[in-house]
């Protein structure tokens, strides 16, 4: 499945370096050159830099360095291979592909190209079909022109069941994997849309990954449905479409944001295009979902500042104490703006675009707006009503990392309530103590370390890489219910921990499986068994995310693997080739929502097969 060196050569002069890595970093000219912040390490001066006449890229700060295929491989996981398939599509390049390849970027072509037909077939229906005449209609009742509907592209899925499926004329694959469709009970293609206004989405470069639809308002007088219909329908996740990472908008929004450094996050597709309209052309929006830390990554490399612009009750709860963990960890500040209660960003644009505007001049830092709220909504005029108020300021409080942030919140919330600081910071402390069990750990390591000699060392310097296989021996230990069936002893790379969980399964009781351990595992099974799991009880599967996070380390150590083989030519190329896929299609898998079960399922079966062919 080799592509010939002259083909490779002709898909890297056909590609523009800086316009690749333009979509995902925000990169200015500097002399002859463009540099942004790096996006293989975290940074706040930029010494990532991209030559654009040679076609090449590199880091002054962590040394990485390559071409256009580098850097779609380290970026978006890719065989080498697969990367030069990504950006031949993206040139429009056809190469010579034999039919051993790996299908995953054939798919995503396919993918790709049946949403720009998709997207450009709604958008005709609506700039000029007969039926669409409610949509116009409502679309202008809503302030929105032609000229709003042509810069986003809005679109009219017609009042028919199998209309854009006729038109796509697609494989049943093709039509069900694009989550633009599907095959119906009668065996036929049926559109997954209908009669909805479509908001299409796309990504940072601006290609169409994704629709989102929005039922129109029943009319006045008609019946209403028998099974009332979701306002919206988002496409589910695809090979070409991520939730956790896509922002509505940016692709539209990222002049602005890297002119001002500054985004904006909203809740909907039409709170983004108000936003435009209110001439804050830096809006973008979740799909559907909540604020994940992806997401963040993908903000840091172009902007400075997120402002939140939720609905206010929204604003407090959607957005969780992990927003100060990625801030400190994306190096991005971010603030809230303060909106009228059950009034989201369109409303306002509507009735008031200048209240608008001031709204995101004058957002707060993000605690700065939570403890607001909280004094805001309190009595403040009776002492059992100040007492209560500076409780629950505190809690919010004791979310934030940094101390000397928190200690000039805690003195602001003393003023406010008329109590003394000193007492504040001592009901702080327990605040504290009760949310942060992971810090109490650290601190119970540590702690550890200083007393016994047996592992003084190893107990100093952790390996951030060995947590989530401590936490997975924790579960093991005192939660074997959640974990029954799901550990095994290969998902430990870690040598002692390796060494610990094989011994745990294999005997009875904890202290059986001490006394079977040779003594560095023994050792690590005692530190375990005196802490806690830090595991979220509240979600439906606490133990998920640990053994994915185990498995997603095995999974890239295997891969490396296999192509160290492809390179040395050992082994079946096809097999490895089609091996890898299969690989990167389940890590991908397992952290959508939808499908890591599946996943986490197939990966276990996977590796103990794969092993048992080497380790017997
Ligand atoms: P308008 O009400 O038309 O202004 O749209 P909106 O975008 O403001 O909708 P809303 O504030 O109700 O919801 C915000 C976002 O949540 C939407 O853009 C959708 O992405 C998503 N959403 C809203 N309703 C639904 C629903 O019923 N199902 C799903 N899957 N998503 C929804
Ligand atoms: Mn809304």
């Amino acid at each position: 499945m080799a592509v010939p060196p002259e083909e490779i050569a002709q898909v890297r002069a056909a590609t523009d370096i800086v316009g690749l890595i333009g979509e995902q970093v925000a990169l200015k000219k500097a002399g002859r050159r463009w540099s942004g912040l790096c996006p293989f390490h975290g940074e706040k001066s930029p010494s990532f830099s991209v030559n654009a006449e040679e076609g090449l890229f590199y880091c002054f700060g962590c040394h990485k360095s390559g071409d256009a295929i580098t850097f779609v491989r380290e970026t978006q996981g890719l065989d080498f291979i697969d990367a030069v398939r990504l950006l031949a599509d993206r040139s429009g390049i056809i190469l010579h592909e034999d039919e051993k390849a790996s299908g995953a970027s054939k798919d995503r072509a396919h993918l790709l190209s049946a949403m720009e037909q998709a997207v450009e077939f709604f958008h005709q229906r609506l700039l000029s079909s007969p039926d669409a005449g409610r949509a116009r209609d409502y679309l202008r009742s809503r302030g929105y022109d032609g000229e709003t509907v042509r810069e986003f592209k809005l679109g009219w899925a017609p009042d028919e069941w199998d209309h854009l499926a006729k038109h796509l004329k697609v494989s049943d694959e093709i039509l069900e994997k694009s989550g633009l469709g599907f095959v119906n009970r009668r065996g036929r293609q049926q559109d997954f849309l209908r009669a909805r206004i479509v908001f299409p989405i796309f990504d940072p470069g601006g290609r169409a990954i994704a629709v989102g639809g929005r039922i129109l308002p029943i009319e006045p007088g008609a019946p209403l449905p028998e099974r009332p219909e979701p306002k919206y329908k988002n496409s589910p996740e695809t090979p070409i479409y991520s939730k956790r990472r896509t922002l509505y908008g940016l692709n539209w929004a990222k002049k602005a944001i890297v002119e001002t450094s500054e985004i904006i996050v909203c809740e909907g597709y039409t709170d983004v295009i108000a936003f435009f309209g209110a001439q804050l052309p830096r809006a973008v929006a979740t799909c559907g979902t909540a604020l994940a830390e992806e997401h963040f990554a993908v903000m840091r490399n172009f902007a400075k500042r997120i402002v939140l612009a939720y609905d206010a009750d929204a604003a407090g709860q959607n957005a969780t104490s992990r927003v100060y963990e990625w801030e400190r960890k994306h190096d991005i500040d971010v603030a809230v703006c303060q909106l009228p209660v059950g009034t989201d960003p369109a409303d306002l644009a509507r009735k008031d675009p200048g209240a608008l505007r001031d709204a995101v001049a004058n957002a707060k830092p993000f605690l700065r707006f939570r403890v607001d709220r909280v004094l805001d909504q309190s009595n403040l005029d009776t002492p059992e009503g100040r007492a209560r108020a500076a409780e629950q300021a505190l809690s919010v409080i004791a979310e934030h990392p940094d101390e000397l942030v928190r200690d000039q919140y805690l003195i602001d919330v003393a003023d406010h309530c008329r109590l003394d600081a000193a007492m504040l910071r001592d009901r702080l402390v327990k605040h504290r103590t009760g949310e942060r069990i992971l810090a109490t750990h650290e601190r119970t390591n540590s702690g550890q370390a200083e007393r016994s000699e047996e592992r003084s060392e190893q107990a100093v310097v952790e390996d951030p890489r060995d947590r989530p296989g401590l936490e997975a021996l924790r579960l093991a230990v005192h939660r074997p219910d959640l974990v029954a069936g799901r550990l095994e002893a290969f998902l430990f790379s870690n040598e002692d921990q390796h060494k610990a969980a094989e011994v745990l399964l294999a005997t009875e009781t904890v202290a059986d499986a001490i006394a079977a351990a040779p003594p560095a595992a023994a050792a690590l099974l005692r530190r375990v068994t005196v802490e806690e799991p830090t595991i979220d009880e509240d979600v439906s599967d606490p133990v998920g995310p640990v053994i994915a996070q185990l498995l997603r380390v095995l999974v890239r150590q295997r891969i490396a693997e296999l192509q160290l083989g492809l390179r040395r030519g050992e082994g079946d190329v096809s097999v490895a080739a089609k091996t890898i896929g299969a690989l990167q299609l389940a890590i991908e898998d397992l952290g959508n929502e939808e499908s890591t079960v599946e996943a986490e399922a197939w990966l276990l079966e996977w590796f103990a097969h794969d092993l048992e062919g080497t380790d017997a």
